[in-house]
């Protein structure tokens, strides 16, 4: 069985990395935007959910760490593909064409590096914005814990964040339009005919995504963190 770094040197290696890395922040995204609808759920729902998930010590940093891996792994082997077709076609077609096989080129496509490299300069701001963010402390049911919901509702009055976060979900929607159907195919070359389904199927999956990510944000924005649909301890 060869090896991780033999993997992300071949060319199939690679495909297979980028597929299972695909699905698993996929799968990741999809938990997390779950999780964050707690916003919309009773006054002290979102911190005691993010307050469980910091309460899990090690296990926590366990699935931490390989969240990090996970990402560090799909960004190198996205950079690579991307300078290896760069390199193979240094000019770029102007028209693009396939031998009659389903082909998926499309903005979502021709952009994944793009989208993925803003993306990345998007996680590593939120995550200095919510994880190290400077949150207030809350005592609720006799148990401190961190305030990330007054947290996230101040940064997300302020316009700045909220049309850089609904910019970067839009991204995101792209990103995963075409990556949902890439990874998949990667994964069951065999499968073909399936392919126009997955390719439904991801773009469903990245619109849901998207606009599940971006509502959070334009609500919070739009309401003054006062729309109905924010609870508060009285
Ligand atoms: C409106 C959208 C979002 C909100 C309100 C939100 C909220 C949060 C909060 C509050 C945390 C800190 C959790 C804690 O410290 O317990 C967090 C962490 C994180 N978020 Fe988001 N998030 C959003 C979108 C996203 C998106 C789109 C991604 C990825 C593409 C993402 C990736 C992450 C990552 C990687 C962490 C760190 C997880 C950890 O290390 O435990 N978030 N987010």
């Amino acid at each position: 069985m060869p090896s991780l770094l033999e993997a992300a040197q071949s060319q199939v290696g690679r495909k297979i990395l980028t597929g299972v890395t695909g699905v698993l922040l996929s799968l990741f995204v999809l938990v997390h935007l779950l999780g964050n609808l707690s916003l919309f759920g009773s006054a002290n729902a979102f911190n005691i959910y993010s307050h469980t998930l910091e309460s899990m010590g090690v296990l926590l940093y366990i699935v931490e760490l390989g969240l990090l891996l996970t990402f560090l792994i799909h960004i190198y082997i996205g950079i690579a593909i991307a300078l290896r077709k760069r390199q193979a076609r240094p000019t770029g077609y102007k028209k693009y064409q396939t031998k009659g096989e389903p082909s998926r080129q499309s903005i979502s496509s021709r952009t994944m590096i793009y989208t993925g490299l803003i993306l990345l300069v998007f996680i590593v701001l939120h995550v200095l914005t919510f994880k190290y963010g400077d949150a207030k402390m809350v005592t609720v049911e006799g148990t401190q814990m961190r305030d990330l919901k007054s947290l996230v509702i101040d940064t997300f009055l302020n316009p700045l964040y909220t049309f850089w976060y609904i910019a970067c979900m839009l991204l995101l929607g792209f990103h995963l339009r075409h990556g949902v159907w890439s990874a998949f195919t990667s994964l069951t070359m065999k499968y073909k005919r399936y392919s126009m389904v997955i390719y439904t199927l991801g773009t469903i999956f990245a619109i849901l995504i998207a606009f599940g990510f971006l509502f959070i944000p334009a609500y919070i924005y739009f309401t003054g963190g006062h729309g109905s649909l924010i609870a508060y301890a009285s």
